[in-house]
């Protein structure tokens, strides 16, 4: 019907399929303004429900002292999620709800996060886990102060999806819209779980990103280093594919390192022996599978325990490395004298034992407090795009329609780009 109508129009002259456009647009735009209205209870709030412009709302003119209640909508990679997080001043943040559905199973058979499978779930299900949200908050939108959405970087379909999904939950409900990064949701997650004061040491190591940051406000991130390569996750997710284990490969090795000799094997502490905090990883894989292809080479396989030493002395160098970068990120950070001096880290990778260890010992060798997220608030969640957004927003960050979603964003613009990083992992 919707192609027969199309094709109908085509016969029409130029200026009558647009008169014909606009009368139609005109019409429902009116019914939509005035569905609003009553939806405002008669308040006549001004401004275009569905115009181009929107005029000022009351709840765009708040200030520092206001409760804001967020909506948190975040698509980026393979987590589809949506959060309410409210915010007293002077009180602790409440995540009133956190709603993460994941897409393992959908991207099982592809060894990678396959981007238009990726896409097309989160289209499928934003709109679901938003509605869950806000029961689960026991909040209406008219209740929110605004919408905070990642807008990057990522996967650039999915982020379209929550974008998009954003502007017009923000249209239609007539509130605030503000674009998160998403990796400044990751680096502001300690001050939602800590109230962390600024400024702090930041690791962020998961599946897709290796990076130290000094967070020094909402939206001041000095980027230290990272990994020129793979992500420490995506070095772990392989080395777990090399030994014939389970996917995600972090919890696995880890389970398999725990009964292994790490000094068995003798694997590379790859950029130690060069000054500064960037780190590699995919040496330290291709390490891993030559003495995995010598074991095979001589004795025809692996026994359990050459797994256990090999997954042993692969997770022993990954927590090396990361803590002597942390302890040269330390000093650098800590030369500026902070008042509260402190370590958060956040990514899945910080769940690993070993290494959430090493880390706590530099910090504590270092007199800086270390702070590590719960697991659920570490990895991918919209509870810490809600907080990112309510940082900003306080910072005086406002948004609009014209909000574009960004496949790359680095956090800190100056500093120089990394080649490859985060580029080629599965979950990139
Ligand atoms: O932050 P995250 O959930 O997703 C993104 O990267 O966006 O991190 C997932 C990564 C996977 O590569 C997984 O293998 C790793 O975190 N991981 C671990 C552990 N638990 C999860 N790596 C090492 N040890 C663990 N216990
Ligand atoms: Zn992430």
């Amino acid at each position: 019907k919707v192609a027969r109508g199309q094709w109908g129009r085509q016969k029409l002259g130029h200026h009558q399929r647009r008169d014909h456009r606009t009368a139609d647009h005109r019409r429902k735009t009116l019914a939509l303004r005035q569905r609003a209205c009553q939806q405002d209870g008669g308040l006549g709030l001004s401004g275009h429900v569905l115009g181009v412009t929107c005029d000022k709302t009351s709840n765009q003119r708040r200030t520092m002292a206001d409760t804001l209640t967020f909506l948190g909508i975040e698509s980026s990679c393979d987590d589809t999620a949506a959060a309410v997080v409210r915010h007293v001043p002077g009180q602790m943040p409440q995540i009133l709800s956190s709603v993460v559905e994941g897409q393992t199973a959908l991207h099982a058979d592809f060894g990678g996060v396959v981007p238009e499978i990726a896409a097309r779930a989160h289209a499928e299900r934003l709109d679901h886990c938003v509605e869950q949200a806000l029961a689960e908050a026991g909040v209406a939108l008219t209740d929110l102060s605004a919408i905070a959405v990642t807008a990057g970087p990522g996967l650039i379909g999915g982020v379209l999806s929550g974008v998009m999904l954003a502007k017009g939950l923000a249209t239609g409900a007539r509130l605030p819209l503000v674009g998160v990064n998403h990796l400044a949701g990751h680096g502001l997650t300690p001050r939602l779980t800590d109230q962390l004061p600024f400024p702090y040491l930041m690791l962020l190591v998961s599946g897709g990103h290796c990076q130290f940051l000094i967070v020094r406000g909402p939206e001041q991130f000095q980027r230290l280093g990272g990994t020129i390569d793979d992500a420490p996750g995506e070095a772990f997710d392989k080395t777990a594919k090399l030994l014939g284990l389970p996917q995600p490969g972090g919890p696995a090795v880890q389970a398999e390192a725990a009964l292994g000799n790490a000094k068995r094997f003798a694997f590379p502490r790859p950029l130690l022996d060069r000054p500064g905090y960037d780190m590699s990883f995919s040496g330290l894989k291709t390490a891993l599978l030559r003495a995995r292809d010598a074991l095979i080479a001589e004795k025809g396989g692996l026994t359990v325990q050459d797994r256990r030493d090999l997954c042993a002395g692969f997770q022993r160098a990954v927590a090396e490395v990361l803590a002597e970068k942390t302890r040269r990120a330390l000093a650098v950070y800590l030369a500026d004298a902070p008042a509260e001096p402190a370590l958060a880290v956040a990514g899945g990778v910080a769940a690993n034992s070993l290494i959430r260890a090493m880390l706590e010992t530099v910090s504590a060798q270092n007199g800086v407090r270390f702070v590590a997220p719960p697991l659920r608030l570490c990895t991918d969640n919209a509870a810490m795009i809600a907080w990112a957004g309510i940082e900003r927003f306080r910072d005086g960050a406002r948004d609009d329609m014209s909000l574009v979603a960004r496949p790359r964003w680095p956090l800190d613009a100056t500093a120089a780009p990394m080649i490859g990083s985060g580029k080629k992992g599965a979950k990139a």
